[in-house]
């Protein structure tokens, strides 16, 4: 049974809203100590996004068996990619990379939103569901956008189209050929999964560890709001998939979930305490900051919601 650690190291590949990437540190003290014990064979993360806890988890542990899931068909589109054709997306990236790198600022800007046209085009053509050719050139298109775009947002509007504007890095790094074929030999052994949160349970057992990471409860109402897709993650998702955690307690498995902490802005606001009540709730300090006032800026807390000790 290959073990994911016998590999080199692989990094996540995408810049995402979100990443846990600043995290995992102290994350990491709370894993179950069954991980480190070699009792824990099987990893899951239904919401995998760039996917910073999974490429860790999987290459520091034992873990034999892994699924990661989302319901962004482009970030899926693009793993499966990688898992399949990574030469060719090279390939095709490389183009991309020495094309845009030799053309002045101007230029630059006048490639980027034809190529979100491009892409956001091609859309239609595309057959999510069988690996196709056109899943090279797209998967190639993504990552350009990704490192190119502002922010390193993969944002898309409710008709589903990709609407972040031009990003002005000096020298964006486009193409990480080594890291994307240490991402592909760990995927080969990845079950990769479009689809719902609640479409996991199959897979889940009392030796699996499974991370949710859902889109963030916004603080405040007038929180700015980062929408990974056309579907609103608002307190109704939010209740549903903590009744999904409850029924996966039961099922078996060790369950950890992060999420935004209410009492940053409203110490009586007890949401989460309600929705996971009898679970173990801990506070993280993020360095993210919510005011835009740099004299309030400060560390917030995030939750980690555990079903063990
Ligand atoms: C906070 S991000 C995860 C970030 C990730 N941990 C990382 O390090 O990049 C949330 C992810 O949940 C996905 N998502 C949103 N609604 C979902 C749903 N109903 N089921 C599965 N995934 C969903 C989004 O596409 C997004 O990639």
């Amino acid at each position: 049974m290959p073990v994911f650690s016998d590999y080199p190291q692989a990094y996540p590949f995408l810049k995402w809203a979100g990443g846990k990437r600043q995290l995992l540190g102290q994350l990491e003290g709370y894993f179950p100590s069954q991980l480190e014990q070699g009792a824990i064979s099987r990893y899951v993360e239904p919401f995998v996004g760039s996917g910073a806890v999974f490429f860790k988890i999987i290459q520091s542990y034992p873990i034999q068996e892994c699924l990661i899931a989302d319901v962004n068909p482009e970030l899926i589109l693009v793993y499966q990619t990688i898992q399949k054709d990574v030469e060719g997306l090279i390939e095709q990236l490389a183009d991309i990379e020495s094309y845009y790198l030799g053309l002045d600022a101007a230029k630059r800007r006048e490639y980027y939103y034809q190529t979100r046209l491009n892409y956001n085009d091609q859309r239609r053509l595309i057959n999510f569901s069988k690996f196709q050719a056109t899943w090279i050139e797209r998967s190639a298109f993504m990552l350009f956008l990704n490192r190119t775009g502002y922010n390193g947002l993969f944002r898309l509007n409710s008709k589903g189209e990709f609407n972040v504007p031009f990003g002005r890095y000096k020298n964006p790094r486009i193409l990480d050929a080594e890291n994307l074929r240490n991402v592909s030999r760990l995927l080969k052994l990845v079950r990769i999964q479009f689809g719902d949160f609640e479409q996991v349970a199959e897979f889940i057992d009392d030796k699996t560890l499974v991370y949710f990471d859902p889109p963030y409860r916004p603080l405040s109402e007038t929180a700015h709001f980062t929408a990974y897709s056309h579907i609103r993650f608002d307190d109704r998702q939010q209740l549903r998939l903590a009744r999904y955690y409850r029924q996966l307690d039961k099922q078996g498995g060790f369950l950890m979930l992060s999420n935004s902490d209410p009492h940053n802005l409203n110490p009586e606001d007890d949401f989460f305490e309600k929705a996971y009540q009898g679970f173990r709730i801990e506070r993280l300090q993020a360095k993210r900051n919510i005011n835009r006032n740099p004299e309030k800026r400060g560390p917030i807390s995030e939750l980690l919601i555990m079903n063990y000790s």
